[in-house]
């Protein structure tokens, strides 16, 4: 039998090349129903066209609340989920300072499971249903992260990170045991249910050449994996990568030599791009994840979102916790609109609902799954509350359309709006449950 819920819905009926055609595809329906059968979406009606059909003890009535597809967050680490918001360092040092340690906690399998637990319940409390995430080095860090998402049968790419050099002791590997470490867990997750691998080499300058020859190797071995990494964020990095890599002719050039450019290839941040490697983005269809709370935090610069849409470069949103300094997604567009504002660039709602919807599942490569309410797609969305203080009842209430609603949210919007999320059509979380997923 099918599940019917009654309430307004917004979502992307298709992918967007250029910002103006975003508005074409977008679709509100102020008094809808959504469709549901074992776990996937039947359709969208306006409850004109189907009340009729419908049982009226069969439908959960949700008037009043506004329902989307589920948030896609295109890059976050689960293991820094204890040290969001450390203090007053730039990437590298705050890397040496604050995230190394903490990673090294993680080479424990029940502080994994139990940062894992906490970490999926902090995507779901924010409408957040699926990720492209970093685990460590340990292989136990990502066993432990996968087993929680199957058991909420969350759709999430993770892998285990990549890394040889220029890190401490404790957190390297060899390239040998990177590569057999990575195959077996490639071998025990990859598409196993609702779960996909991300080859996770940290960076270029934690990645031996010997190393990035390793990824390759497997990239080779298993072409339908996905490819995460960190790309061209803050100047003295950039500066590390030529001096460490001198044969090469800039930093995306170290990932394309060893053929890790591609379709699904993620880069996060992408600041500081030379002219040759925004064509290099375009020409080999890779992605990139904009994470503006992280590039603020961090001091590492401002994204040109503008540029990514001149040169056909698809992006997706990340919050990149824990240099980003929020996992909700609503105050992570909310920062990337001032990143905008910047750059004189107007992020419109539209625009920034589309990118951490349909926009962030083209740019994982998941938008055949995930992203909107089209027929056949995986029922993962998050029901939102429109107003939740008598600031939002206010400016809410003097709106003019959805579009200024939709922009009040993502500028007043956090955590309190999301009052349900429901994962393969089923609800695991629940704001008036407090905390807890059922
Ligand atoms: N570059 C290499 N590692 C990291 C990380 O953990 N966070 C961020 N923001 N950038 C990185
Ligand atoms: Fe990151």
């Amino acid at each position: 039998k099918d599940t019917a819920i009654r309430a307004s819905f917004f979502d992307f009926a298709a992918i967007a090349e250029q910002p103006e055609a975003i508005l074409e595809h977008a679709r509100y329906l102020e008094d809808g129903v959504l469709l549901l059968r074992e776990g996937r979406v039947v359709g969208l009606h306006e409850w004109q066209s189907v009340s009729e059909q419908l049982n009226p003890h069969d439908i959960i009535d949700m008037r009043g609340k506004l329902i989307m597809p589920g948030f896609v967050d295109t890059h976050i680490h689960y293991p820094q989920t204890e040290m969001i918001g450390a203090f007053g360092e730039q990437l590298l040092e705050w890397l040496n300072q604050y995230t190394f340690p903490v990673e090294a906690q993680y080479h424990c399998p029940d502080h994994a499971a139990q940062m894992s637990a906490f970490f999926l319940h902090q995507l779901l409390a924010n409408g957040t249903t699926s990720a492209l995430i970093f685990g460590t080095v340990h292989p136990q860090s990502v066993d432990a992260l996968f087993s929680a998402a199957e058991a909420l049968d969350m759709r999430i790419i993770a892998g285990k990170v990549m890394m040889d050099r220029n890190a401490p002791d404790y957190l390297t590997e060899t390239p040998e045991e990177s590569y057999q470490q990575t195959r077996a867990l490639i071998t025990r997750w990859h598409e196993r249910g609702r779960l996909s691998y991300a080859l996770t080499p940290r960076f270029a300058p934690t990645s031996s050449p010997a190393l990035l020859e390793k990824v390759q190797q497997l990239r080779e071995e298993f072409p339908d994996t996905w490819l995460h990494t960190h790309l061209s964020e803050n100047p003295q990095e950039i500066a590390w990568v030529k001096a460490l890599f001198p044969e090469r002719a800039g930093y995306l050039d170290v990932y394309h030599h060893y053929k890790l450019t591609g379709r699904r290839s993620v880069f996060a941040h992408c600041i500081h791009l030379e002219e040759r490697e925004w064509q290099c983005l375009h020409d080999t269809d890779s992605s990139i994840a904009f994470c503006p709370t992280s590039n603020l935090f961090l001091g590492s610069g401002l994204f040109n979102i503008k540029r990514s849409w001149q040169q056909g470069v698809k992006v997706g949103i990340g919050t990149d916790v824990g240099a980003g300094t929020t996992f909700n997604m609503l105050q992570t567009l909310g920062e990337a609109y001032k990143v905008g504002q910047l750059q004189q660039y107007k992020i419109s709602a539209a625009e920034a609902f589309y990118h951490a919807t349909l926009g962030g599942a083209h740019a994982l490569d998941l938008d055949h799954a995930i992203g909107n309410f089209n027929p056949g797609k995986e029922a993962d969305f998050v029901v939102l509350d429109p107003a939740v203080s008598a600031l939002q009842t206010l400016r809410i209430g003097n709106s003019k359309d959805i579009w200024e609603k939709l922009f009040v949210l993502m500028t007043l919007g956090d955590d309190r709006n999301i009052a349900q999320t429901w994962v393969n059509g089923r609800p695991v979380w629940h704001r008036d449950a407090g905390e807890k997923a059922a």
